[in-house]
């Protein structure tokens, strides 16, 4: 594999995500990863310490996946959902629903975190339509984030990630987050607007806000807000994409409070980190309103890969591992150290309000420039952690970690250990 040109390839061909392709740094090129470690075209070895993008929670190219993904392949590798069904969409959907409860009765299949939202989004306007009282305003949470196509920018954090779209996304109205010592603000915020006519829905990323910078909520606050909205007949939905599937420490953040969305919608972590799919489970009462004679009535939504064979069956192999005895321990155990390692942080002059839940650790590194998601932070730690062996992508001048859930504690000590050295050497 050595000596293929890979980097001068790649930056000849390839337009990389969120990179401005001018000013990247080089590529890292990689061929092989085994459980928390990816490794380059040259052999050397990199601890995915925010796995994969927040998708992988049992570690890469886990054997006992690997096995159900080949039977799979061997007996139907995709087919169209319409008019069809096979047993891994039906399994999943069930084991799904069973894992979820709290009346959601139906699961509906799209392709990754920001399908999984936009079907939310769409079948909440939808159901007003079809009740013939229709509603526009939908509540969302500043500095929010649900995904890149338009429905999710819409309503996501006006910023730079949207700013060249601000004209075409539809209007949404912020509200403040309900992190600790927010609450009335949040709560009086958020009753003038139940106030006004026309609310259909509250979107709001469980616990952790993830791309808008690792945000933590109070979970007492969040809770009030979601009864208000349910109390007001607004339909809430809860983006669990990046929080799903243990990322917090439970296996939905809306455990931490008891209080499930109408509609969740769930990706990442669903498929352990193997292939791109979204899904997005629903409540009864929604599905009735879709559940009538007029056929005008259905959801009009579908992908061409919407339930693929494979992509369930990675998912029901990730939920096997999920409940295997240690599984659950090992989450605990990287929820505890974390701890441990916020409450050294706090004590660093560098390091603004470090936080952690579950498998999340974040913290501010101390900027003079204010500058957010662009900050030059941002460039230099991925370089950094690069050069000791570990993949670290902040969101500007926030660091965190989210590794995978296999990883072993000598091996998120050397994290820590690295991230001490890093502040210690700016
Ligand atoms: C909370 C949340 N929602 C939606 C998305 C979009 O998911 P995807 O990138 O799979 O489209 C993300 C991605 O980071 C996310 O964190």
């Amino acid at each position: 594999m050595i000596g293929n040109n890979w980097i001068s390839r790649d930056s000849a061909v390839s337009w990389h995500p969120y990179t401005q392709m001018k000013s990247a740094d080089e590529v890292l090129p990689v061929d092989k990863a085994e459980g928390i470690y990816i490794y380059d075209t040259s052999g050397n070895k990199y601890i995915d310490a925010v796995s994969s993008w927040w998708t992988n929670i049992h570690g890469h190219c886990h054997p006992y996946m690997i096995e159900k993904v080949t039977e799979q392949l061997k007996s139907l590798g995709h087919v169209m959902f319409a008019g069809i069904t096979h047993p891994p969409a039906i399994i999943l959907a069930e084991r799904l629903l069973n894992k979820i409860g709290h009346d959601h009765s139906r699961i509906f299949y799209s392709d990754d975190g920001s399908t999984a939202v936009e079907v939310a989004i769409k079948m909440a306007l939808q159901y007003w339509r079809n009740k013939g009282t229709p509603r526009n305003k939908i509540i969302a949470l500043k500095n929010a984030y649900h995904g890149d196509t338009f429905g999710a920018m819409s309503v996501s954090e006006r910023g730079v990630f949207t700013k060249p779209f601000y004209d075409q996304l539809f209007e949404t109205v912020f509200i403040e987050a309900p992190v600790r010592g927010n609450e009335e603000v949040c709560l009086l915020q958020l009753k003038n607007i139940l106030g006004e006519a026309g609310v259909a829905a509250f979107i709001y990323e469980p616990m952790v806000q993830g791309a808008g910078g690792m945000i933590v909520h109070d979970a007492g606050s969040l809770k009030k807000m979601i009864l208000m909205c349910q109390k007001a007949g607004v339909i809430t939905i809860a983006d669990e994409v990046m929080t799903g599937f243990y990322r917090t420490g439970k296996l939905f953040a809306s455990e931490h409070f008891g209080v499930f969305a109408d509609l969740i919608c769930l990706s990442k972590g669903l498929t352990g980190g193997l292939f791109p799919m979204g899904v997005t489970s629903a409540r009864s009462f929604i599905f009735d309103a879709f559940y009538d004679d007029d056929r005008a009535k259905a959801f009009f939504h579908g992908h061409s890969y919407t339930a693929n064979p494979v992509a369930c069956a990675a998912a029901l192999a990730s939920l096997d591992l999920t409940e295997e005895k240690g599984f659950v321990e090992n989450v605990e155990k990287i929820s505890e150290l974390n701890l441990a390692f916020v409450e050294k942080l706090k004590l660093h002059p560098k390091v603004e309000n470090p936080r952690t839940l579950g498998t999340i650790l974040a913290f501010e590194v101390k900027t003079v420039k204010n500058d957010g998601y662009l900050s030059e932070v941002n460039r230099g730690v991925f370089r950094y952690f690069l050069s000791k062996g570990i993949v670290l992508r902040p969101l500007g001048n926030v660091l965190y970690i989210m590794p995978p859930y296999c990883i072993k504690t000598e091996e998120l000590e050397y994290i820590y250990e690295n991230i001490l050295s890093y502040l210690s050497d700016l």
